[in-house]
C-alpha cells in the first residue's frame, strides 16, 4: 500500500522544498462517514469539515500554491434528502459570514462558480458579499465549486458556441480546444496540476472533467473532517515525485 493511502503527512518546510503546484483542486469527501463513525447526524460531519476547509486554505497559502479549487456542492448533491441540503446551505452561509473577514485579512481572494441561481437567496447574497470583500486578495485565489457539475458546464459552452455559429459570428471550423476552454467557467485560471480526493474514493464525480485532463491524482483514505494542512503538505511532496509527461516521451 502506498503512503498516500495511509494519509502521509509532511512539514511545511518539506512542502516548500521544491516545485509547488500552481493549482490544487480538492474533492472534499467523507463527511457523512466521519459522522456515522461517531454516531452523529451527517450534518455534524459537514460542520466538522469546515475546520478542514480552513486548514487547507491556510496550508495552501503557506506553501505558496496560487489557486485552490474546492468542490463544495455538486449538481447531484441537490438530490440528497432535503434536510441535508438545507443543513449544507445553512452551513455554507454560516461559513461565509464567519470567515469572510479573516479570509480578506489573509489576502485570500474567493470566487464561487456553479449554478448559483439554484442557491437559496441568503446563501447567494452571502457569497456575493464574500467575493466583494475578498476581491483585493493577492496571496491565494480560492475557487469554490458550489452547485457545480462539469457536464452542465461543458454543455453550456457547446450551447454558447452554437449560438455564435447560428448568428454568423463564428464558423464551426474555428472551434478548437483553446476556443472551447475560453468559455468554461474556469477560463481565467490555469488548469489544476494536482487533484486531491479524500475518503478513498477513486472517481471524479462530475468535477472539472475538461480541466483535469492532465492533472496528477492523489487519493487519500483520510476523511475530509480529519484532513489537516500536514496532509496537504504530504500531497504536495508526493506531487513532486511524479513525472508529468503530457503524452510525450521521457526526457
Ligand atoms: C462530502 O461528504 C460533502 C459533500 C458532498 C457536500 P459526503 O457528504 O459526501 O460524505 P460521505 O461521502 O457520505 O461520507
Ligand atoms: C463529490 O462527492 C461532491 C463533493 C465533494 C462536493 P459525492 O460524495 O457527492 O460523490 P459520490 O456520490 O461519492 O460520487
Ligand atoms: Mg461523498
Amino acid at each position: 500500500m502506498s503512503g498516500e493511502r495511509n494519509g502521509a503527512t509532511a512539514s511545511l518546510e518539506a512542502a516548500r522544498e521544491g516545485e509547488v503546484p500552481t493549482h490544487v483542486a480538492v474533492i472534499m469527501d467523507g463527511n457523512g462517514r466521519w459522522a456515522r463513525r461517531r454516531a452523529l447526524p451527517r450534518s455534524e460531519g459537514h460542520r466538522a469539515g469546515m475546520t478542514a476547509v480552513r486548514e487547507t486554505i491556510e496550508g495552501a497559502a503557506e506553501a505558496g500554491v496560487s489557486h485552490l479549487t474546492l468542490y463544495a456542492f455538486s449538481h447531484e448533491n441537490w438530490s440528497r434528502p432535503p434536510t441535508e441540503v438545507e443543513a449544507l446551505m445553512a452551513l455554507l452561509e454560516e461559513y461565509v459570514r464567519s470567515q469572510g473577514e479573516a479570509l480578506a485579512r489573509h489576502g485570500i481572494r474567493v470566487t464561487v462558480f456553479g449554478d448559483r441561481m439554484r442557491l437559496p437567496e441568503p446563501a447567494r447574497l452571502a457569497i456575493t458579499e464574500l467575493e466583494t470583500s475578498t476581491a483585493g486578495g493577492a496571496k491565494l485565489d480560492v475557487h469554490l465549486a458550489i452547485s457545480y457539475g462539469a457536464r452542465a458546464e461543458i454543455a453550456g459552452v457547446a450551447r454558447e458556441l452554437a449560438r455564435r455559429c447560428v448568428r454568423g459570428e463564428l464558423s464551426p471550423e474555428e472551434i478548437d480546444a483553446e476556443r472551447f476552454a475560453a468559455e468554461l467557467l474556469t477560463r481565467d485560471w490555469p488548469d489544476p496540476d494536482l487533484l486531491i480526493r479524500t475518503s478513498g474514493e477513486q472517481r471524479l464525480s462530475n468535477f472539472l472533467l475538461w480541466q483535469l485532463a492532465y492533472a496528477e491524482i492523489f487519493v487519500t483514505a483520510v476523511l475530509w473532517p480529519d484532513f489537516t494542512r500536514e496532509h496537504l503538505f504530504g500531497a504536495l511532496v508526493d506531487y513532486r515525485r511524479r513525472e508529468r509527461r503530457f503524452g510525450l516521451v521521457e526526457t
